[in-house]
C-alpha cells in the first residue's frame, strides 16, 4: 500500500497521497538479491550471486552506472529490475500510447495558452530527498517517506515518487508556467493498475497580483477557478464529454486540494490531483506575492481508460502485437488484446509479525516472478488464541504474451517462498 498523501495511485482508489504506481522485472533471478526492506528487521540484503554486468545510461544529461543506484547497503533498497527500468522514457515515444497522451495534452496547453508553457520531459528521476519531500512541505513523518514506500538509492537520494519533486527548483529559476512529465517509482502492491514504475505530467501556473485584482475575488479563489477550468477542458479534450466531479482531498503542497473523477465504465475513477499552491513554496522561491496552482495527472491511469489497456504491464511490452497497434497523434484508437493466456493461482500462508508489509511481500514477488506476477491479493487474514496473525495471499501469475508451463509457475512459487522465508520474519503454515 503506497504512502498517503499525494494523489498517489490515481487508479483504483487506495487512500494514499501520491498519485499511483507500477511493476516491472525482467524475469532474471538476480533482481531479488538486491532486495531490501523497510524497517529493522526487514533491513536484511542477499548478496547477489551472479555478476551483473554494468550499464551505463544517460538520465537528463548526468551519467549514471548501475552502481549508482543499486547499492548493498542498508540505506539503499533499489532492486535490479528498477534500474532496468530506468532511461526507458516512455513517455518520449510518439508511438507509444503514454507518448501519444503526453502529447495531446501538450497540444491542449499549447493551444489555450498560446504555447506559454514551457515543458520538460527529461529531467533526471533521481532527486534529493530535499527536492522530492521537503521543498514540497512533505512533513518529516510522513509515510511516503519511509523505506516501505520509496526507493531509495541512499539516505538523502530516492528515486523520484512524483514529478511534484521539480517543482520548487523550476521556481527558483523562474519558470511561471509549465508542464513536467517523467517516469515517478513506488514501491506498492501488485494488481492490473500497479506498477512500481510509472508515469506522472505535474502543471504549474503562476498568478501575479495584476491577474486577479480585477476580478473581485482573491488570489486563492481566482487561482482554484482557473485551475478547476483548465483540468475540466483538459479532461473533455482528451474524453469528450464525460461526466466529471471534484472531491476535496489533502496534498501538503496545496490548499485548498481536490482530485478530479471522471466517470468511466460504470465507477468514478481519480485521475488527478491538484490545488492552489502551498504560499510558502512560492515565497521560498522568490514569488512572494504571487499564488500558483499546480496538478499532478498519472498518465498510465489516464491512457488505460483512453485506449482501453486492461493491464499496466503492457505499457512495457516490446512485443510487436502491442506496439504495433499504436500511431503517432492517434488517440482514440482502441486497443485489441490479442490473446488472454490463462492465469495460474497459487496461494501461501503464513504468521505475520509487527515488521510485515505487503509492499515488501510484492517486492520479494516482483523479483521473483517480474512482469508475470498480475496480483498479489490478500484472501485471508485471522489472529489466533494466542494473538499470531496470519495471512494468506494469492499471487496470480499470468503472461500478457504466452502461456506459462506448470513447471515454470511451480518454480516461481517456490522461489518466492524460499525468499519471503529467508528475506521476511514470516513463518510459512
Ligand atoms: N504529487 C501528487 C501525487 O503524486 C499530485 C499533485 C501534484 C497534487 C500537484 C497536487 C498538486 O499524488
Amino acid at each position: 500500500m503506497a504512502a498517503l498523501t499525494f494523489a498517489h495511485h490515481m487508479l483504483l482508489s487506495k487512500p494514499s497521497f501520491f498519485l499511483h504506481s507500477t511493476k516491472t522485472i525482467a524475469k532474471t533471478t538476480n533482481g531479488l538479491n538486491a532486495f531490501i526492506s523497510a524497517s529493522p528487521p526487514f533491513l536484511r540484503r542477499h548478496k547477489s550471486t551472479q555478476t551483473i554486468a554494468s550499464s551505463l545510461l544517460e538520465l537528463g544529461g548526468v551519467q549514471i552506472s548501475k552502481q549508482d543506484v543499486v547499492k548493498d547497503e542498508p540505506t539503499n533498497n533499489v532492486p535490479d529490475l528498477i534500474f532496468t527500468k530506468l532511461g526507458l522514457q516512455l513517455h518520449r515515444r510518439d508511438n507509444h500510447p503514454l507518448g501519444i497522451l503526453k502529447n495531446a495534452i501538450y497540444e491542449y496547453f499549447d493551444s489555450n495558452y498560446n504555447n506559454q508553457f514551457n515543458k520538460f520531459d527529461d529531467l533526471c528521476p533521481i532527486v534529493t530527498t530535499k527536492e522530492n519531500f521537503d521543498e514540497v512541505l512533505v512533513p518529516a513523518d510522513h509515510v511516503s517517506r519511509s523505506y516501505n514506500d520509496t526507493y531509495y538509492i541512499d539516505a538523502g537520494t530516492v528515486l523520484r515518487c512524483h514529478t511534484s519533486a521539480h517543482q520548487a527548483d523550476l521556481l527558483r529559476k523562474g519558470y511561471t508556467n509549465f508542464l513536467v512529465t517523467g517516469d515517478v517509482y513506488r514501491r506498492d502492491s501488485i494488481d492490473s493498475t500497479h506498477y512500481p514504475v510509472f508515469h506522472q505530467m505535474e502543471g504549474v501556473r503562476v498568478f501575479s497580483p495584476n491577474d486577479w485584482n480585477d476580478s473581485g475575488m482573491d488570489g486563492t479563489l481566482y487561482a482554484a477557478n482557473d485551475l478547476k477550468a483548465c483540468l475540466e477542458g483538459l479532461a473533455r479534450h482528451l474524453f469528450g464529454a464525460v461526466e466529471m466531479r471534484w472531491v476535496d482531498s489533502y496534498f501538503p503542497f496545496t490548499n485548498p486540494s481536490f482530485e478530479l473523477e471522471i466517470y468511466f465504465q460504470e465507477k468514478w475513477l481519480e485521475v488527478l490531483g491538484c490545488g492552489v499552491m502551498e504560499q510558502e513554496i512560492l515565497k521560498r522561491g522568490g514569488n512572494t506575492d504571487n499564488v500558483a496552482w499546480a496538478f499532478g495527472l498519472g498518465l498510465e491511469r489516464l491512457a488505460m481508460v483512453l485506449f482501453d489497456i486492461p493491464d499496466i504491464r503492457l505499457f512495457w511490452s516490446t512485443d510487436k502485437r502491442f506496439t504495433s497497434q499504436f500511431t503517432k497523434g492517434q488517440l482514440g484508437i482502441k486497443f485489441k488484446p490479442f490473446s488472454k493466456y490463462p492465469p495460474c493461482y497459487k496461494d501461501m500462508s503464513f504468521w505475520i509479525n509487527d515488521s510485515f508489509t505487503e509492499n515488501n511481500l510484492c517486492e520479494i514477488v516482483r523479483g521473483v516472478a517480474g512482469d508475470l506476477a498480475e496480483e498479489v491479493q490478500l484472501i485471508d487474514n485471522f489472529t489466533n488464541k494466542k494473538g499470531m496473525t496470519s495471512h494468506c495471499y494469492r499471487i496470480t501469475y499470468r503472461s500478457m504474451e504466452r502461456s506459462l508451463t506448470d513447471e515454470e509457475i511451480n518454480e516461481l512459487q517456490w522461489n518466492v517462498r524460499d525468499q519471503v522465508q529467508g528475506q521476511m520474519d514470516v513463518e510459512l503454515r
